[in-house]
């Protein structure tokens, strides 16, 4: 199975006033098949939607940017590389599609224009079909429509056919059910897992949401402070979690798929991007901590997982 996107070591850090005051990403790695979905997890600021950002080149000027990212058959990309590509071969859904949209266009000129850019012929029929696709039953009288006169989740399966119109290698989900309520952020997953099936895109998936994350993913990166702590299988991950902070993550949440149990919350809080981590950076919420926790972890490889942890043993 081919690679499409391979991510090394990425870190980004922000400049504010010629002075380097954060660095909210820290060294990401991340690797998604052709047609497989990859899962970000993590809590709020622990830097899913900027991997997202700095993978589409669209980081604001004051982030300075380091490592790779190889796309496809395209290898090594440049910011500039990105921009050539993005919204055609890599694709990107965000969390709120009231926003997304431009309030003062219809949703028909809306999709025409993204249409007419990616170079679509017979594009009324195009639009036609795409939202039917997406389960919008009355494609005419969306195409009619201005954002606000639908609902969040036909707009949310709006910018879904938008994505899709260029038929992507990669899409990239940013929290996209999150602003919606638990029913219609369910058919909006369950309508994005059967729209992979059936045209075979890649994804990044993003979302604090474990149980989102677990739904839709063949694999699953954990995220904590900018680095990934845990890779592995979706299923493994979540049946058998090694590094503390995804059992923390999973035994924070209530889960469907387990009996019911006590949910214990994860004691104190993610740490500051303003704070120089040295060592592991879940290291001060840690019940396993011992004193080589402040060196970088090894990465420690247990079956198919990958855990970033000096307690977990292979
Ligand atoms: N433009 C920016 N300038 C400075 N710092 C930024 C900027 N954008 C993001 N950050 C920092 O990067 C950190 C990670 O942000 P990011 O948006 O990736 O978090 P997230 O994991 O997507 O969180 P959420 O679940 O709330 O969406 C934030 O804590 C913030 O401090
Ligand atoms: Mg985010």
């Amino acid at each position: 199975m081919s690679t499409v996107l391979r991510v090394s070591n990425l870190e980004v850090d922000f400049q504010i006033n010629d002075v380097v005051n954060n660095s909210p990403l820290r060294g990401i790695n991340l690797e998604i098949k052709a047609g497989r979905t990859l899962g970000i997890v993590g809590e709020t600021g622990c830097g899913k939607t900027l991997t997202a950002t700095a993978i589409m080149g669209l980081l604001p000027s004051s982030a300075v940017q380091r490592g790779t990212i190889e796309f496809a058959d395209h290898g090594v990309m440049s910011t500039h590389d990105m921009a050539a590509i993005r919204g055609s071969e890599i694709t990107m859904i965000f969390q709120n599609p009231q926003s997304a949209f431009n309030p003062i266009f219809s949703l028909g000129a809306q999709l025409t224009m993204v249409a007419q850019r990616r170079g679509i012929s017979n594009i009324p029929a195009t639009l036609t079909a795409r939202l039917e696709s997406v389960g919008l039953r009355d494609p005419q009288r969306v195409l009619e429509s201005y954002p606000h006169e639908l609902s969040g989740g036909m707009l949310q399966r709006c910018m879904i056919a938008m994505a899709l119109l260029s038929s992507p290698t990669l899409l990239i989900a940013d929290e996209p059910t999150t602003a919606l309520d638990a029913t219609i952020g369910d058919q909006v997953l369950t309508l994005i897992a059967s729209l992979q099936k059936r045209e075979g895109f890649a994804m990044l998936f993003i979302s604090h949401d474990v149980s989102a994350v677990a739904k839709v993913s063949d694999d699953i990166a954990v995220i904590y402070a900018g680095r990934v702590v845990e890779t592995g299988p979706a299923h493994e991950v979540m049946n058998s979690p090694q590094h503390p902070y995804t059992q923390g993550l999973l035994g924070a949440i209530p889960r469907a798929d387990k009996a019911r149990g006590t949910l214990v919350a994860i004691p104190g809080n993610v740490p500051s991007v303003l704070t120089n981590i040295k060592g592991c950076a879940f290291a001060e919420r840690c019940s396993w901590r011992i004193d080589t926790c402040d060196q970088e972890p090894p990465i420690v490889r247990i079956g198919s997982q990958s855990v970033a942890c000096w307690v977990v043993k292979p």
